[in-house]
């Protein structure tokens, strides 16, 4: 199959393009699109067989379940029942945004889609090309990130490309998007909501809005062996670059001093490390392929950076990766969710 790429810079003014996009996506075809977060994979939330290409396309377990986007509250529901009232202080306050809540669902959402849960995710992407995509399609959109099964999700069209290309028909190119971590996984079908996964709309923000978030325990610590999953996205290994990971956290001097000897001991030994530092640290640093996520004052930048500078590291042919650890506040939460799941949790604490 040959993959087109279509670059949107005016979403107004190219309907046209879109349009073709939401055509392919009506005949039951994947077109890759950007949002907020990441870029999406995305197809017809309602046709079963349509949704069956999204997994073949991204290699994913039949068994993770993918969110549904829409572009106006009213869609939500068809596709969710019981909605508690929390529900919609949440929509009102972060959509268009990156939420996705996880509710009950209705009839009306295919099995294949929420892997056989009696739950749904439903997000509002705020992104003109989502949105455009999405109400041009007059369906709803199931997209997981559009990156083959256990990469990094992608940031750029061109990382959708290099994961993509042959794959799909259609990438609509919408630039580099903007939040650059996936949306906040909300589970709001229990008494207290809970945080499945942090992203763009942080801890702080959600209990601003509805008092008392819990965190699952399992956002920072690896499941125990035959575990059962709230989320089943939690048992697979994500966003990992080619070369294995190690995450150091703890006292931020002794981070430095850790990682150069690690560092300087690989050299010796033929392996070249690349280090992810930030621009705080990134100077300390003797030896190594060295970028910087950014400021550490910054968590919405080390966010905005993290998936680009991993899959950096893979055209540098790097041996072995050892990424700093940040400050859990914030969008921090996020970004050392993701550098421990890169590191299949592999975690040197000082
Ligand atoms: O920002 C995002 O959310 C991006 C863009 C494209 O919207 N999408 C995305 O989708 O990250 P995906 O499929 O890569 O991640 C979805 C996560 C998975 O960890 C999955 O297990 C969880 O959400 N999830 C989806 N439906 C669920 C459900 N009903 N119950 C529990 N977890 C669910
Ligand atoms: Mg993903």
């Amino acid at each position: 199959m040959k993959t087109r790429v279509i670059s949107i810079t005016d979403p107004l003014k190219q309907e046209k393009e879109i349009m073709e996009a939401a055509q392919l996506i009506r005949s039951g075809e994947v077109v890759a699109f950007p949002t907020e977060t990441v870029y999406g994979l995305g197809a017809n939330a309602l046709d079963s067989r349509a949704v069956g290409r999204i997994f073949e396309a991204k290699g994913r377990p039949g068994d993770n379940p993918l969110i549904i986007h829409i572009h106006d509250v009213s869609e939500w529901s068809r596709l969710a029942e019981n909605i508690p009232k929390q529900a919609y202080l949440l929509a009102d306050r972060f959509w268009p945004g990156p939420l996705t809540m996880i509710l009950n669902k209705t009839r009306l959402v295919p099995m294949g889609v929420t892997a056989g849960l009696d739950t749904v995710g439903v997000r509002m992407p705020a992104h003109p090309v989502a949105i455009k995509l999405i109400s041009l399609s007059r369906v709803p959109i199931a997209a997981p990130s559009a990156n083959i099964s256990g990469r990094p999700s992608p940031t750029l069209a061109q990382h959708v490309v290099e994961d993509m290309d042959g794959r799909i028909p259609l990438i609509l190119d919408g630039g580099r998007t903007d939040i650059g971590v996936e949306s906040t996984v909300l589970d709001l079908t229990g008494s207290v909501p809970l945080v499945l996964r942090p992203g763009g709309v942080t801890v702080e923000m959600l209990q601003s809005i509805v008092g008392q978030v819990r965190i699952h325990p399992n956002v920072m610590k690896p499941l125990r062996e035959g575990q059962r999953v709230r989320s089943p996205g939690m048992k697979y290994t994500h966003y990992a670059p080619n070369a294995p990971v190690t995450l150091v956290r703890g006292n931020l001097h002794r981070q430095v001093t850790y990682i150069n000897t690690e560092a300087c001991k690989g050299e010796r030994e033929g392996y070249r490390a690349g280090i992810l530092a930030t621009d705080q640290t990134i100077s300390h640093y003797q030896t190594g392929i060295r970028l910087s996520m950014g400021d550490r004052r910054q968590p919405a930048e080390l966010a905005g950076n993290l998936f680009l500078r991993l899959r950096e590291f893979d055209g540098l042919n790097v041996d072995f990766i050892l990424a700093e650890g940040v400050d859990e506040k914030g969008e921090g939460l996020a970004v050392m969710n993701r550098i421990a799941r890169a590191a299949g949790f592999h975690i040197i604490d000082l």
